[in-house]
């Protein structure tokens, strides 16, 4: 037996030693349970002790961890170690946001500044971010959580989809005149966002009043510019970024440009900043108080000892309710692997279903589920403490559901008369308190997880930053699209066929 299962024993033999405990005699034999399971990192507080989590389980989990390689692989995060394996490549979105800022990272800064600081003056009211996916997902959650920041009169809007309407619903409220179109994609190869693109070009092409203004109303964020200027944009309305920044990972570099122009730079660079005294944390907390280890290993506690199938995250604030989607693919995207980095198959489960929605709206959708379902759901609870707006007490009744979620959660109720009315209680949860909804603090909080989900892929060895699992769809596609625009059709299985036939009778 390996040193490592030897551990992973010891852990399910802890988890089994804990049948017919309830969560709350953890807190009766351990008087300083909640101060001993809470921490505080870059500005949050972190109360993690309603879980089943043991101060022997998570030394246990923390040893196994060091003897990973995971001190090698955190230095290559922070140093453009090229630790993504089977891309050959480099990673290191934390450059972007290390002050110094290295002088390329500036460049780009300043380039997005004077975006920022000339826009109203051309008149711009409208910024249209055209991306998918990670080119997408990051600076539209940041633009919503920020809206304290938002400039008067300029509103973003979010273009992902390649299905038609959410495109038209959006141009059919817009001035050509006033608006500007950002073109986001790493590759400048995606599908989606080209045929978008394709279709703004033309748009803007017909409605301005001189071709020659295109270049006010076209910009493109891309690691691929020699393809963005192949598609029309003009050199200096390029922003480049590196190989080295994933998808998921990009919002700190010029994928944040919506976020810039609508909130401006300086709410910008607190968010790099708030990210930047995370990354430090991360780098420098002992292990057994350092927020994206112990997150990590709670998570890998519930999913492999535990066996709890998903993770649902609940954000007490309007606007971080594009956190549960955004966390979907930087979690999902990042860790659904079944192979380790060597390409062999993993032995344990791996990444955790992710699913959430905003507080207090999800309590009256699924928190049913949660509390009397036959599943058990860890849950994370995110609720920024303190809001500009107290008016009508709003902030104290928000933060009373959040609290009380996560008490009868753990705590249950006994009912055995009315067995409808039994809240049996131990299903565990973490709340992650941010002191406000600013953008040092939501910095904070996006590093956090990205750690976090990048600790778990060290302790399951597998690869985070690729995402091989979603090109067979897209190059199956390809055949299809040419299938339902031609007349014959290829061999595929008998349902796809008939699924193939039935959509163009339909069309004929
Ligand atoms: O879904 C796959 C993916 O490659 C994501 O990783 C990425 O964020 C998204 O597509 C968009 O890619 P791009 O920025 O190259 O358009």
């Amino acid at each position: 037996m390996t040193a490592r299962t030897e551990k992973l024993e010891r852990l399910f033999a802890a988890r089994k030693a804990q049948d017919g405990q309830h969560m709350t005699d953890l807190f009766d034999t351990d008087s300083k349970r909640a101060e001993n399971f809470s921490l505080s990192a870059a500005g949050l507080f972190i109360d993690y002790s309603k879980t089943f989590l043991t101060g022997e389980a998570l030394s246990l989990l923390i040893e196994t961890l060091e003897q990973s390689s995971f001190e090698e692989r955190r230095a290559g995060l922070f140093n453009g170690g090229k630790i993504n394996t089977s891309e050959d490549r480099a990673v290191w979105h934390t450059r972007l946001r290390t002050t110094p800022f290295a002088p390329e990272v500036e460049s780009v800064l300043q380039q997005m500044e004077r975006l920022a600081q000339n826009i109203q003056k051309h008149g711009i009211t409208d910024i249209v971010n055209v991306g998918i996916g990670g080119s997408s997902l990051g600076p539209e959650l940041v633009t919503q959580a920020l809206s304290q920041h938002h400039k008067k009169d300029i509103h973003a809007h979010f273009v992902s989809n390649i299905e038609p309407s959410q495109l038209n619903d959006v141009l059919a409220g817009l001035m050509p005149e006033r608006t500007l179109f950002i073109i986001t994609s790493k590759t400048f190869t995606t599908q989606e966002t080209m045929t978008n693109a394709a279709v703004v070009k033309d748009w803007l092409q017909k409605h301005l009043k001189q071709d020659s203004s295109l270049s006010r109303h076209l910009v493109a964020v891309t690691a691929s510019p020699e393809k963005a200027v192949a598609f029309g944009i003009a050199k200096e309305n390029i922003f480049e970024f590196r190989d080295w920044v994933g998808g998921r990972y990009s919002l700190w570099s010029a994928v944040g440009l919506p976020i810039a122009l609508t909130c401006g730079m300086k709410a910008f660079k607190e968010l790099l900043s708030g990210a930047e005294t995370m990354d430090t944390h991360f780098k420098t907390a002992p292990l057994n108080k350092n927020a994206p280890v112990i997150l990590a290993l709670l998570g890998i506690w519930h999913r492999n000892i535990c066996g709890y199938p998903a993770q649902a995250i609940i954000p007490y604030h309007n606007g971080l309710r594009r956190l549960p989607a955004f966390l979907q693919q930087l979690d999902m995207e990042s860790n659904g692997k079944g192979v380790t980095q060597e390409g062999k198959p993993v032995t344990t489960a791996t990444g955790s279903i992710i699913f959430g929605e905003a507080g207090t709206d999800a309590q009256h959708s699924f928190f049913q589920w949660l509390h009397q379902g036959t599943d058990i759901v860890p849950v994370d609870f995110i609720l920024p403490v303190t809001t500009k707006d107290d008016s009508f007490n709003r902030q104290n009744i928000l933060m009373s559901h959040c609290l009380a979620q996560s008490e009868a959660l753990m705590v249950g109720q006994q009912n055995e008369q009315e067995p409808h009315r039994h809240f049996n209680g131990n299903r565990p949860s973490t709340t992650i308190l941010l002191p406000d909804m600013s953008a040092a603090s939501l910095g904070a909080l996006l590093a956090l997880y990205e750690h976090k989900v990048f600790v778990q892929g060290v302790f399951w060895g597998i690869n985070s930053f690729d995402q091989w699992g979603v090109e067979l769809g897209k190059s199956l596609a390809g055949k299809i699209l040419t299938e339902l625009d031609g007349q014959t059709i290829q061999r595929h299985d008998a349902s796809t066929t008939q699924l193939i036939q039935y959509i163009k009778q339909q069309k004929d």
